[in-house]
């Protein structure tokens, strides 16, 4: 019980620290919970019913004006732990469950099918039909297989630069056959390691902001999935984790925009009882939770994809500071802290640091004939332009962020924001990342609403083909997601900046 207790204390607490924007309002925090705890109680059945309709009737009309027929591949982030026998781990699970998504200008014919094959010797391993012959009526444009897509080693950079692109095909294939026995589309999940380098003709006179950019949600927040971790160690982990690819994986596989967040701890650095130090170091946290991995292990990632690219920007976005920088009654310690943390990025980075103009961000062929391939993003309420070397400092990247846990409520704010021009800060073009992704309520987690991050990325994911590829395409700038796999994000922004900046 007292532990129970202590859980929805910690929640409770975060979810306030994690308020990214203090609305001002005559509001106590207790009122303001008790208000939306009160909003909660109407709206105990499914939330996300009137999204649905609306879903449909959407993916209707895009899939008539299509030119050709298209599939693709995600993963899901939902686990099946159904028939899980907890004393045999990992038995029954089905992580990563490669999911199969089909589009077509017109409905199918009979004897049309999907058919995935195995990359390593060519085996056709499961089809698909699209017709049930019984009733004559098309199944769903989704499926999910029970195939598990491996966590990949992507050391190997140089496997994305084949001609023909579905040599890069990681473990499967997917193809649509038609009832002709043709080919009409195929496709696979692969490494988008040098994306930008393939689109540097077209891009090279446009800055970042121009661009679209796929990103993720606090992409230090990385574990593997583990039983152990998700359903015994309970809800903590359920609500701390947004990815499981690690951070040179997220890069490898085409992610350009990561949203970073920072603490600082005391810790020994002992060997024995006898000789250590208290020294401090800096985490990346999700927020009040400490994540894997130290600031330096996150920055070597990073570099360890750099040397192996050149033609390829990432945008570093720290956007909250909290242990360790929350001591506003003591300036000198912080002042300290934030050098430290400067000299840690600048240490590591420091060519390929863009440094700071007040003219606005250089074009992407100036940046490129540098070598200035990290841009950092600095948003905290310290001033820093003092410290040595904070001249890499950049405006913090503007988060478009709905905090809601309801996919009609999340589509809305999109339409009302994303094609809005950004807010005018002292620097001109300003980038604007879309938080493509739901916020869990404390009401929501403790009524068990939802299971967990996985399950309201997977409800959330589904969406971005129709937002993103089609609806939204002409202004979005980075869009940051969870589990980010689990969508077409990647192969998505590369299109639409494929469309939006034709060769001259
Ligand atoms: C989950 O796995 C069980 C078998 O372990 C299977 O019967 C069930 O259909 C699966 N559910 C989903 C949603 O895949
Ligand atoms: C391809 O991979 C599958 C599954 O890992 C394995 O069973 C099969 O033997 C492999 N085939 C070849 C030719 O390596
Ligand atoms: C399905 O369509 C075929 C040919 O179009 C027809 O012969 C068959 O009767 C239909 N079946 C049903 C259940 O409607
Ligand atoms: C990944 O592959 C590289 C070679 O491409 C190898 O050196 C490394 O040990 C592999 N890592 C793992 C975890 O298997
Ligand atoms: C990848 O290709 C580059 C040149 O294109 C080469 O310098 C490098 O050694 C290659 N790396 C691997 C791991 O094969
Ligand atoms: C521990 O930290 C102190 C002070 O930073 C340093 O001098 C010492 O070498 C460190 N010891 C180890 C084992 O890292
Ligand atoms: C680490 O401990 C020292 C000494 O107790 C304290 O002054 C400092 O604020 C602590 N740092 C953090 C980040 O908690
Ligand atoms: C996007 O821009 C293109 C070219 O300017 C235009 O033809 C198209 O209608 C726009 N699409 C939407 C959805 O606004």
């Amino acid at each position: 019980m007292t532990r129970i207790v202590f859980i929805i204390t910690i929640i409770v607490i975060q979810h306030f620290l994690s308020s990214h924007t203090v609305l001002s309002s005559d509001q106590s925090p207790f009122e303001r919970l008790f208000n939306r705890f009160s909003d909660f109680l109407k709206d105990l059945k499914n939330p996300n019913d009137q999204h649905e309709r609306r879903y449909h009737d959407r993916l209707k009309h895009y899939e008539s004006q299509l030119s050709q027929t298209r599939v693709w591949l995600t993963i899901s982030s939902v686990v099946n732990v159904t028939g899980h026998d907890s004393k045999d781990h990992n038995r029954d699970l089905l992580i990563r469950a490669l999911e199969i998504h089909w589009r077509r200008p017109v409905p199918p014919q009979p004897g049309d099918y999907l058919a995935i094959y195995r990359t390593n010797d060519s085996v056709q391993i499961r089809t698909f039909p699209l017709i049930d012959t019984k009733t004559n009526r098309t199944f769903p444009r989704y499926y999910k297989s029970d195939l598990e897509f491996n966590y990949q080693n992507l050391t190997n950079l140089n496997k994305t630069d084949k001609d023909d692109p579905y040599e890069n095909c990681l473990q499967y294939m997917v193809v649509y056959v038609n009832h002709h026995e043709n080919i009409e589309s195929r496709n696979c999940i692969r490494m988008q390691a040098r994306w930008m380098e393939q689109l540097f003709e077209r891009i090279k006179d446009h800055r970042l902001s121009e661009l679209m950019i796929p990103g993720t949600h606090d992409a230090s927040s990385y574990e593997k999935y583990s039983y152990d971790i998700y359903e015994l160690d309970g809800i903590l982990s359920r609500f701390q984790y947004t990815q499981d690819e690690s951070l040179y994986n997220q890069l490898a596989y085409g992610i350009r925009y990561m949203d970073w967040r920072v603490a600082v701890y005391n810790q020994t650095n002992h060997t024995d009882s006898q000789t250590f130090n208290w020294i401090e170091e800096y985490w990346m946290v999700h927020d009040m939770q400490r994540n894997r991995i130290t600031l330096k292990q996150a920055i070597r990632q990073v570099v360890k994809f750099l040397t192996r690219t050149t033609h390829e920007i990432i945008i570093i976005d720290f956007h909250r500071f909290v242990h360790g920088f929350d001591g506003e009654n003591d300036l000198q310690a912080m002042r300290q802290r934030l050098q430290t943390f400067i000299d840690i990025i600048h240490q590591q980075l420091g060519p390929y640091l863009i440094p700071y103009s007040s003219k606005g961000l250089p074009t992407i062929g100036n940046l490129i004939a540098r070598n200035q391939r990290v841009l950092i993003c600095y948003a905290y309420k310290f001033d820093v332009r003092q410290l040595p070397d904070s001249i890499m400092l950049w405006p913090p990247v503007q988060h478009l962020w709905a905090d809601t846990d309801k996919l009609i409520e999340l589509e809305s704010y999109i339409q009302e924001q994303i094609c809005k021009p950004s807010r005018s800060f002292h620097n001109t073009h300003l980038l604007r990342s879309m938080m493509a992704e739901l916020t869990p309520t404390v009401e929501g987690v403790l009524f068990r609403r939802y299971h967990g991050l996985r399950e309201m990325a997977a409800l959330v994911n589904m969406n971005y083909e129709q937002w993103f590829r089609y609806r939204w395409s002409n202004c979005t700038n980075i869009v940051a997601g969870d589990f980010f796999l689990g969508s077409d994000l990647i192969d998505i922004s590369i299109d639409v900046n494929r469309e939006r900046f034709q060769s001259s």
